[in-house]
Order: structure tokens, then C-alpha cells, then sequence
């Protein structure tokens, strides 16, 4: 974990927030390389979910929403974690977390007096991660809906407040109806949305994994009431191929089947990773049944039944979701990339990430950096490739460091351009995981990479 944060720093992925003041709890930066990942991620998802049905629709709805849609959900009310605080070092911990470790199961569901009872029997054997002390407060349901004073101009605003949203899928709900009049889909049908999400997460200490502002692709899939579970099993199996095709290793990912599902909910699978903390939530895929629509219909009193234009029959479509973090793709793959090799002695840091999501996909070297003749070349084969590719030129320090640098980023291929090249117009392209070399010509260099990718 401390080598991969400190990469992510080092090469220009993630910084965290607001640094020159210190810092900004559970808040992170994306670098210009993180950036380029995170691009490639929300690319290929949109294409996947989006670009390639013809059942799928997009959407973009605005972070904030008239905040009867939180009442309405159940977030004002019941999207809280369960704290405790140590009162030793004033660290605050979700106690489902403290008594998973203790072994003992808690679930972030249960209610206040409930999770005392569970916390109060096991506390004895629990220590304070931090300080090592037993000495914890009870616990309490902290609400995880991120206020705010939008629109609200008196000195007592967080009576009234509006709120971050907390997840990205209440705007396909309340958007539905409009996407249903406005388009020509039917059901079954999706939309999907790419966007950021807020959580004041209590505990948020796993580098990205954790963040209280993170970006979220979710898909909404609206399906008749009978064929919920049908569709569903084709949703996990769809997620579950995407991360084979995203190239993640098939042994770092596994399936976590929820028992204690909330009372609205046919089914609900974790698709998980094998972080460095061990496997953990990468993706929810939940089958959650009439409650979304039923809700928003009841709270805004406008109706939001599906009429079937071949039959006639009218009900509340029931609603299939995939959920997943982008950041949480972006841990995952780059956790599943971080090598060290041993080459010539030397230990080699390399970044193994599929090609597809590499943020620099080509890097263009002259050989020396103060030859004119070698550099005017080298930037000209650039300038070609970059209409196609994500390039970086690079003429500084010696040809070793440049390779290593750009190993660390991931980059799958560099050329450099040598005193050769001047008279066999051809370049030596290297492999990143090889590290093989191979002279091509500069004329076939765009059919070449074309291969590659
Ligand atoms: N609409 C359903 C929903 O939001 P969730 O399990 O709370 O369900 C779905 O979140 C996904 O969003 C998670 O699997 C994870 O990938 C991502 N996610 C949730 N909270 C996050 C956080 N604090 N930081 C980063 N990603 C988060």
C-alpha cells in the first residue's frame, strides 16, 4: 500500500488535497496521470453501458437536488454509519469495522440500540486501532449526507439544509419520467450517469479506496416486475466480464453475496478486489425491487407507472442497478500493476497496466538530449503520433532514467531516435513489460502502434 501512495505522489497520479495547508482529510487530487486514467475508466465504461446498446441511455443530472429527494430515498433518515470515538486519543471508528476485526459481525444497517448491544458485549476485546487503548464512547448514528447552504440565504440555514449528493442514481430516479417522455425507449431499458457523489465518511484511511467526494458510473436498468431476477443475473455476469476485458486479474476478484439484505432488496452481490488491506467492495450490483420509484412517486405525488405500449399493462418498473467507484477501478488496477523486477542488479519499478488504460501510451525520446538534428526528428515523429495517441515527449537526463520513468508511469511503449535514424529512417521501439527493442521504420510507426492497440 505505502509503495503504490507513494508512486501515485511521486509520478504525478494522485496527490491529496489542498497539501500546501496540510492537507484535506479523506480528499484527493488526480495528478496528470491519474487523470488520464481515470478518462480511459470512465471511457470505457460509457462506451460499454452507453455507446454499444441500443437499450441504454445517458445522463447527467446536477449534484444538487431538491432535498425532499434525500427524505424520499431514506438517506435523511437512514444513510448513517455506526461511531464510536476513542476516548483516549479522539479517533473516531465505524464500530461495524472495529467489531469485523474483533471478529465479530456488525452491520452498518442495524439500528443504534442494537449495534450498542453487539458493541457493548465485545468491546472488552477491542482495541483502539490508533492508540491501542479499550476505552471507547457508545455508539452513535452518524448520518452521512453532506449539508450544505445552496439557495439558502438566513444565518440558520442547516435547519433547511440542502444536501451533496450521496449517490449518483437518485437523479435517474427522479429523471426517469422525463427520459420515458422525452425518448423512445421501453422496457427494459437503463440509463447510466457518470458523476460525483459526497459521503462524510467517518472512517476514510485507505488512500482512495475510501474518499468522502468520489465519482460514481452507476446504471439504472428498469425491468418488468417478473423478469427482475432474469436480468439481473445478466447485469452480473456483464460487470463481472468487464473487469476481465478491463484486464484485471481474474484471482484478485471474487463475488461476495450480501446476506442481511434491506427490506426492499430481491438480491445484492459485491463484486470485490484484493486490495492490499484484503478484498474489499469494488462494485454493488443490487436488484432493488419497486422501493426507488415507489418512493419518489408517494413523496412527489406525480405518477410513475410504465404503461407497456404493446399490452397495455401498467406498473412501477423494478430497477436493477450497477454501482462501482472510479477511484476504486483505479486503486484496483493500479494495485494489480505495481511490479519490482530485478534487472542487472538493479531493481526495476514497472506499472503492468493494460494498454487500454495506460495514461501515456507512446513516450518519444532523442537519443542525446543536445543534438538539434536528433531532437527536430524526434519531435516530429511526436507530432504525428499524438493525433492518435496519448504522447510524451521527454529530452532530459539519460536514456536509463528515462526508461524508468516512464516503467513507473506505465507507458507500454517508448521510441527513441538515434544517429541511425538520420540514415535508416527508422526508430527503436521498446517494450515495457519485455523490454525488447525493435528498429522500425518511421513510415510504418502509425500502422505499427495500430497493431499494438
Ligand atoms: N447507488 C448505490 C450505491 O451508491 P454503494 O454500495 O453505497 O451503493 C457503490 O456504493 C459504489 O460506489 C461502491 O461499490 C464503491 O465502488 C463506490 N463508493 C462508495 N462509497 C465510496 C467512497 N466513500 N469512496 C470511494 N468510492 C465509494
Amino acid at each position: 500500500m505505502q509503495k503504490i501512495v507513494s508512486l501515485c505522489k511521486r509520478r504525478g497520479f494522485v496527490y491529496p488535497s489542498s497539501e500546501i495547508y496540510g492537507g484535506f482529510s479523506a480528499i484527493y487530487d488526480l495528478g496528470p496521470y491519474g487523470v488520464e486514467i481515470a478518462n480511459a475508466i470512465k471511457n470505457i465504461w460509457w462506451r460499454e453501458m452507453v455507446q454499444l446498446r441500443n437499450d441504454i441511455v445517458g445522463l447527467d443530472a446536477a449534484i444538487f437536488m431538491h432535498p425532499k429527494v434525500w427524505e424520499a430515498s431514506g438517506h435523511v433518515t437512514d444513510f448513517a454509519d455506526p461511531l464510536a470515538e476513542c476516548k483516549s486519543c479522539h479517533t473516531r471508528w465505524r464500530v461495524d469495522h472495529l467489531l469485523e476485526s474483533a471478529g465479530i459481525f456488525a452491520d452498518e444497517k442495524m439500528s443504534e440500540k442494537e449495534i450498542n448491544k453487539i458493541f457493548e458485549k465485545g468491546k472488552k476485546k477491542i482495541k483502539c486501532p490508533n492508540c491501542g487503548k479499550n476505552n471507547f464512547t457508545s455508539v452513535r448514528k452518524f448520518n452521512l449526507l453532506v449539508k450544505s447552504n445552496l439557495g439558502n440565504f438566513t444565518e440558520d440555514w442547516t435547519k433547511e439544509p440542502v444536501y451533496l449528493r450521496g449517490e449518483t442514481c437518485q437523479g435517474i430516479y427522479v429523471d426517469y419520467k422525463n427520459i420515458l417522455d422525452s425518448t423512445r425507449v421501453q422496457i427494459p431499458f437503463g440509463i447510466a450517469q457518470i458523476g460525483k457523489a459526497f459521503r462524510n465518511e467517518i472512517t476514510a484511511r485507505q488512500f482512495i479506496f475510501r474518499t468522502r467526494e468520489f465519482e460514481q458510473m452507476e446504471m439504472q436498468y428498469f425491468v418488468h416486475p417478473g423478469n427482475e431476477l432474469k436480468e439481473y443475473d445478466k447485469l452480473r455476469k456483464l460487470r463481472w466480464n468487464f473487469y476481465l476485458n478491463l484486464g484485471i486479474n481474474k484471482n484478485n476478484l471474487k463475488w461476495h453475496k450480501h446476506e442481511n439484505l434491506v427490506f426492499y432488496a430481491k438480491e445484492a452481490y459485491d463484486i470485490e478486489y484484493n486490495f492490499p488491506f484484503g478484498f474489499s467492495e469494488l462494485e454493488g450490483i443490487h436488484a432493488r425491487g419497486d422501493y426507488d420509484l415507489s418512493q419518489h412517486a408517494k413523496c412527489s405525488g406525480k405518477d410513475l407507472f410504465y404503461t407497456d405500449p404493446r399490452t397495455g399493462e401498467k406498473y412501477v418498473p423494478h430497477i436493477i442497478e450497477s454501482s462501482v467507484g472510479v477511484g476504486r477501478i483505479m486503486f484496483a488496477l493500479l494495485c494489480d500493476a505495481y511490479a519490482e523486477e530485478k534487472v542487472k542488479g538493479e531493481t526495476r519499478i514497472v506499472l503492468k497496466l493494460p494498454k487500454q488504460v495506460a495514461p501515456i501510451k507512446i513516450a518519444i525520446f532523442p537519443l542525446l538530449a543536445n543534438k538539434p538534428e536528433l531532437i527536430k526528428k524526434a519531435r516530429e515523429i511526436f507530432d504525428n503520433l499524438k493525433t492518435n495517441y496519448m504522447c510524451e515527449y521527454d529530452g532530459s537526463g539519460n536514456i536509463g532514467k528515462r526508461y524508468r520513468r516512464q516503467d513507473e508511469i506505465g507507458t507500454p511503449y517508448c521510441v527513441t531516435v538515434d544517429f541511425d535514424t538520420l540514415k535508416d529512417k527508422a526508430v527503436t521501439v521498446r517494450d515495457r513489460d519485455s523490454m525488447k527493442q525493435e528498429r522500425i521504420k518511421v513510415a510504418d510507426l502509425k500502422e505499427y502502434f495500430e497493431n499494438k492497440f
